[in-house]
């Protein structure tokens, strides 16, 4: 009979977390450490980043590493895989979570805004699958979890033009390098959250806020809390999702449906 709380374990895994400082990112490696496993957290802001891989360990047990990295910078890159290799040996675990959003008009937006956007949200989770999944490869296999949004298939109510168009190709690039590496045992699946109540929602969505409006148009009439993502995380880091590669889950409190 299968054992099911065994699927889902993650005891003897090591991922890779990017943005993981805060926000989502800090919320999912928090879910995959309580699962078991350890966890590298990569993110810009190096003193926010100490300080998340120091509660982590401390509040689940498991092996942390904090380090200073800019997804966008391949030499950067280069260095969280082979120091995340030096110390742990491995990597079977990926979630590209770091990612940035610019509320331009896209008339308004300059070329350099608009590179940056791609730079980070797009060119970021392909230099951090490829030099992971290069080393998963030699390891015999892992799982990518890219995070993409539900503006990467609607347009959204603000103008975030290079954001939702950014989005859209992390959704493809998951299909993409689901069927270029299921060869190789790596299985590729994206999350598309809607909108989350992280510390930079919340404002916006108060009773004040610049996007309040935007709750109607929520069936569940609320935004979702970090946590939510946390157990699909769980489920496509972990055997429990074998099966699964080059799909893209959408938890959006059913935002996209209407
Ligand atoms: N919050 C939402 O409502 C929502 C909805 C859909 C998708 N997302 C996506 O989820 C991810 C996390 O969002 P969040 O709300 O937690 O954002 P956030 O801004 O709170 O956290 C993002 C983290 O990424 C880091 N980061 C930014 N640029 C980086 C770079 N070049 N290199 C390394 N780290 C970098 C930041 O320092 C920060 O810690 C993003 O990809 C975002 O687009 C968020």
């Amino acid at each position: 009979m299968t054992n099911y709380k065994n699927l889902f374990d993650l005891q003897g895994k090591v991922s890779i977390i990017t943005g993981g400082s805060r926000g989502l990112g800090r919320e999912m490696a928090n879910a995959l450490s309580q699962a078991g496993a350890s966890v590298v957290l990569a993110d810009l802001n190096d003193e926010l980043v100490q300080q998340a891989a120091e509660e982590i360990k401390a509040q689940n047990g498991v092996e942390t590493l904090g380090l200073q990295v800019d997804v966008t910078k391949e030499d950067q890159v280069k260095n969280l895989v082979d120091t995340t290799i030096e110390r742990f040996g491995k990597v079977d675990i990926v979630i590209n979570n770091a990612g940035i959003c610019q509320k331009i008009k896209a008339e308004e937006m300059s070329l350099q805004d608009w590179k940056k956007t791609m730079d980070v949200n797009v060119n970021g989770v392909f230099l951090v699958s490829k030099y992971a999944g290069l080393k998963m490869m030699e390891t015999g296999g892992g799982s990518i979890i890219n995070i993409a949004s539900m503006s990467s298939f609607i347009a959204n109510t603000e103008a975030q033009c290079a954001y939702n168009s950014s989005k859209a190709a992390v959704a493809m690039m998951t299909k993409c390098l689901a069927n270029e590496w299921v060869t190789h045992n790596i299985r590729v699946n994206a999350i598309a959250p809607g909108y989350m109540e992280t510390d930079m929602a919340k404002p916006l969505f108060a009773e004040d806020g610049e996007l309040r409006h935007v709750l109607d148009y929520i069936p569940m009439k609320r935004l979702g809390k970090p946590y939510e993502l946390g157990g699909l995380a769980i489920y496509l880091a972990s055997d429990a999702s074998s099966y699964a590669t080059g799909s893209v889950f959408l938890v959006d409190g059913g935002y996209t449906v209407i």
